[in-house]
């Protein structure tokens, strides 16, 4: 989708539809007052009769009108103003264009005008590459016909912010690149090729790379990630690229910050011997969800030379039941030395997480974020509408709020209560790697934490935010949704100092 800045007015603007905002309770003024009188009022007429009400989601095509460019005009809702934050914003433009899609529109225009500001740009142009996702197909056979948007006109966000838009396009089809991933049948992406494609990634923009396989994962110690790769044909990897942005634009009292983004690559996780049911085990080809925003992530932050030292290491590996899996009762020696007893092996997210911090920390990480879908008490406790945080550091959270909200890409921080701790106590070894009953998201996170070295540290489980099941909560994106991808974009260029 080719993305354009004009200043054309709108009933000049030809176009095969220009899409028009409009909030709950609003009614059209400034350049949509201007294109509904040249349209002899039928706009601002369907407003006033509630035939459009300006809901999420609700997107109306009106014919155009003799002495008006566009063929068609969309009015589209956001809803009611006073709940409109980033993520919602981008979920308006993401349905705006998969419905454009379906009525066949190829070059589309979108007016800004109230409500939406100047400094909206940024999530209108992610919200509606958002939109233009689609999974890639295996079928055989006759395809139905794909209807994409080949152009979307901007009307009125100024001229000359073309690198804004570019920017925002390239965190929009990197997290479209997180999904697809997601999407990926676990046969297909199989943890070498998730190496291989963190490869590819290190190639395209001159990055250090390390694949690390059996032979150097067990030199290294990493038994943690050994142990769940136990039950699995495929060997397992620990990746590690290394973006060098030299930290150029910091103060030399920021210290010589190398940011680690670190992500759970599970691709396929059948619970091993302590197996899931069917019903739960479907969907976790996903299961790698972290991975692949932190890949995508990267991707972008080398891409845009962001000057700030930042590494994404991902643990991958399949967890699956065989002669050699691990056993509930295993104690298996971490990387950095701790005992952990293995109670329940479907809990294998922390394990191979715990090592991953350990290889950052060696690697010279001082600020550690991990993506992981982690717990399915994360959909539990806050549901697909946010990903579910805890962290160690009150300012270093403080960069991930601001980075979460700036994305769209909602996070919400829960607790760590010293009490816990004694939860993760082991009768035989250091820690063990589950408990059984509350606060299942919070003792996932804080096993983690364990193997932070002190270091600031956030941990962000996307369980729940990564794949949204649930057919009835419509304005959160369904199916993989790349959650985390433009957060740790944001972060690594608010930690750069890039935005200001
Ligand atoms: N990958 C799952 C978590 C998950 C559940 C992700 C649902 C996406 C959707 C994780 O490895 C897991 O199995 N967690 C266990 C932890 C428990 C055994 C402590 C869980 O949530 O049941
Ligand atoms: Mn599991
Ligand atoms: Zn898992």
């Amino acid at each position: 989708m080719k993305i354009s800045l004009v200043a054309t007015p709108a009933a000049e603007l030809s176009v095969d539809a220009l899409a028009v905002p409009v909030a709950t309770g609003q009614s059209l003024s400034g350049p949509a007052l201007d294109l509904d009188r040249a349209m002899g009022g039928v706009l601002s007429d369907m407003v006033s009769n509630a035939e459009f009400r300006g809901r999420i989601h609700e997107v109306l095509p009106v014919p155009g009108q003799q002495g008006v460019a566009p063929r068609r005009v969309i009015l589209y809702g956001l809803g009611a103003l006073h709940d409109l934050d980033g993520q919602r914003l981008r979920s308006a433009h993401h349905e705006l264009i998969r419905a454009s899609r379906t009525y066949g529109y190829r070059r589309i225009g979108l007016l800004r005008t109230e409500p939406l500001t100047m400094d909206s740009l940024k999530a209108v142009v992610e919200g509606c590459v958002l939109g233009t996702f689609e999974r890639r197909s295996r079928q055989t056979g006759p395809h139905p016909e794909r209807r994409e948007i080949d152009e979307l006109v901007l009307v009125g966000f100024g001229l000359g912010r073309e690198q804004e838009v570019v920017a925002a396009q390239e965190n929009g089809e990197a997290t479209n690149r997180a999904r697809e991933w997601q999407n990926a049948p676990p046969n297909e992406l199989t943890p070498d090729a998730l190496a291989q494609e963190a490869i590819r990634i290190a190639q395209r923009h001159n990055m250090e790379w390390e694949v690390l396989g059996p032979t150097e994962l067990k030199a290294g110690g990493y038994n943690l990630l050994l142990g769940v790769a136990l039950g699995s044909a495929q060997p397992p990897r620990l990746v590690r690229l290394r973006h060098r942005g030299d930290n150029r634009g910091l103060p030399p009292e920021a210290g010589n910050p190398v940011l680690a983004l670190i992500g759970k690559g599970i691709t396929f996780d059948t619970g091993g011997i302590s197996l899931k049911k069917p019903e739960h085990m479907s969907q976790m080809k996903a299961d790698m969800a972290g991975a692949a925003a932190v890949l995508s992530a990267i991707d972008v932050i080398a891409s845009r030379k962001v000057p700030l030292d930042v590494m994404a290491v991902i643990a991958t590996t399949e967890n699956m039941v065989g002669p050699s899996a691990q056993r509930p009762g295993d104690v298996v020696v971490s990387a950095d030395g701790k005992t952990v007893e293995i109670l329940n092996t479907d809990a294998e997210g922390r394990l191979v997480l715990a090592d991953a911090l350990t290889h950052a920390l060696r690697s010279g990480a001082t600020h550690i974020i991990d993506l992981a879908t982690l717990t399915g008490a994360a959909t539990i406790a806050i549901g697909h509408g946010a990903s579910a945080g805890v962290g160690n550091d009150d300012d270093f959270w403080s960069l991930v709020e601001d980075a979460s909200r700036e994305a769209g890409d909602r996070v919400w921080r829960l607790p760590i209560y010293p009490d816990y701790r004694v939860l993760l106590r082991s009768q035989i070894a250091d820690l063990r790697n589950s408990e059984y009953g509350e606060a299942g998201t919070i003792l996932g996170g804080m096993f983690i934490g364990e193997f932070a070295g002190g270091k600031p540290w956030a941990h962000i489980d996307i369980a729940a935010s990564s794949w949204n099941t649930n057919a009835e909560l419509t304005t959160v994106l369904r199916g993989p949704s790349g959650a985390g991808t433009r957060l740790c974009i944001e972060l690594a260029e608010r930690m750069a100092g890039a935005e200001r």
